[in-house]
């Protein structure tokens, strides 16, 4: 089994540059059913999570192609509607191909996700908004077998919850469907104006995207089309956090300020210089941290629960108690026990985790329980004394491009073995 062995508290100085959004390119590659002919993805991240969601395609017909940063889908070929139980199981979140295969087949079976590292992992949003669309959806031993009899319609939608993939799979199926649908209480986030973005490039009609309502226009069909992945704005909060806790300065690439308006405060909070230009990011920590007052994970423009661990890895650091407030996972603490194997002072319980900031960290052997809390350990591991060792690296795959060979190059001794 792989590990990563990381050296700490070298400083780290350099550029680094953002890879495409995993959580873009996931619905995107989903999207892609939807689009005639063929579509060329640019940008599109070297992820397990990616391999995982092309793989999907491959067994639903198509041809998806990979060259350099650049991933080609050809749906010429489409003709399978069954997502197999292994796929599902890899990648929860390919429930968002559910949406897509209904509005191009019509038809779709796939098992349930079930839980995941992060808690439950219900889907009741998605299937009672589909079934307002006109599916229906049989949930059988763990199966959902969903078809659409003479199509799907437009409807409108009021979710109980800005949920991010219910909107990505409400879109994907009304794009194709008869008539208008309007989501109310829609996700904000900036992957949702990016699905919203990609489709409209192949033929769709969407309006409102990044707000609270999205109005969609059903359209006959769509045709493929070239795209850009939007930047990833995890790995962007993963980078500055570990500008944050090794005390370094860098400039991130590829960065959308945008994105990321409620974690640079943070970072300024703690003591961090953060200059923000047009498409980088540049962070001098060289002051010692301080701690902030709460953050609360929010759905966009809050907070992102995603970056909610490598920012509290930072924070270990950080003189003074800073409070973390997870509203939108039950089980999203999972690397708290790993840090403070490493000598971190978090007392957390329920949704809340109070962060005393220790002097140093010390390295440990640890073991990633998730993606982000996985990116954490590495985050706490190069701002920490000696060295530490994180094992079960295949949750830091899913959704970092090879993230040792992105902290070497900026002067961080961390290697795969
Ligand atoms: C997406 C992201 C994930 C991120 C999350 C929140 C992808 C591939 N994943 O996950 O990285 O952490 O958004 O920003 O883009 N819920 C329900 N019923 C539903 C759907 C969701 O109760 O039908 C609940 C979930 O359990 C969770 C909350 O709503 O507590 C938010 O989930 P959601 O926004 O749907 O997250 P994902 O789309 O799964």
């Amino acid at each position: 089994m792989q590990r990563l062995v990381i050296d700490g508290e070298k400083k780290l100085s350099g550029e680094l540059y953002v890879h495409g959004a995993k959580n873009s390119a996931l619905p995107l590659l989903a999207a892609c059913v939807l689009a005639r002919g063929e579509t060329v993805l640019h940008n599109c991240p070297r992820l397990s999570d990616v391999y995982a969601a092309c793989r999907i395609l491959t067994c639903l017909g198509c041809k998806c192609v990979r060259d350099g940063d650049s991933v080609s889908v050809n749906t010429d070929s489409l003709s399978h509607f069954n997502v197999p139980d292994e796929l599902m199981r890899e990648m929860r979140s390919s429930i968002v191909f559910l949406g897509a295969i209904l509005g191009r087949i019509g038809r779709c079976r796939l098992s349930f996700p079930g839980g995941c590292e992060l808690g439950p992992r219900p889907i009741d949003m998605h299937i009672s908004a589909l079934r307002q669309m006109g599916a229906m959806i049989k949930e059988d031993h763990g199966i959902l077998d969903c078809d659409v009899g003479k199509g799907l319609h437009g409807a409108k939608i009021v979710l109980s919850f800005p949920s991010v993939g219910a909107t990505e799979n409400i879109i994907l199926a009304a794009v194709t469907a008869k008539g208008s649908t309007v989501i109310h209480n829609a996700a904000r986030e900036p992957e949702i104006t990016d699905l919203s973005r990609f489709l409209n490039s192949c033929g769709a009609r969407i309006s409102g995207y990044g707000e609270n309502s999205i109005y969609i226009e059903g359209v006959e069909k769509l045709s493929g089309c070239d795209y850009e992945v939007m930047p990833d704005r995890i790995v962007l909060a993963t980078y500055l956090s570990a500008a944050a806790v090794t005390g370094s300065e860098l400039t991130v690439l590829n960065s959308r300020v945008s994105d990321v308006e409620a974690i640079l405060p943070v970072f300024e909070q703690m003591g961090c210089i953060v200059c923000p230009y047009s498409d980088r990011i540049y962070i001098s920590a060289k002051r010692s941290l301080k701690a902030v007052k709460t953050i609360r994970t929010m759905p966009f423009p809050g907070f992102p629960t995603d970056a909610q661990a490598v920012v509290m890895a930072a924070l270990t650091k950080a003189k003074g108690t800073s409070i973390v407030i997870e509203n939108i996972f039950s089980n999203r603490f999972r690397h708290v026990d790993e840090l403070l194997r490493m000598g971190a002072d978090i007392k957390a319980e329920g949704k809340v985790a109070v962060v005393d900031g220790v002097n140093f960290l010390s390295g440990a052997k640890v073991r990633a329980t998730d993606l982000r809390g996985g990116a954490a350990l590495v985050v706490a591991g190069l701002g920490a004394q000696g060295t530490t060792e994180v094992s079960d690296i295949k949750y830091i795959d899913r959704g970092y491009e090879s993230i040792e060979n992105a902290f070497s190059s900026v002067g961080a001794s961390i290697k795969r073995v």
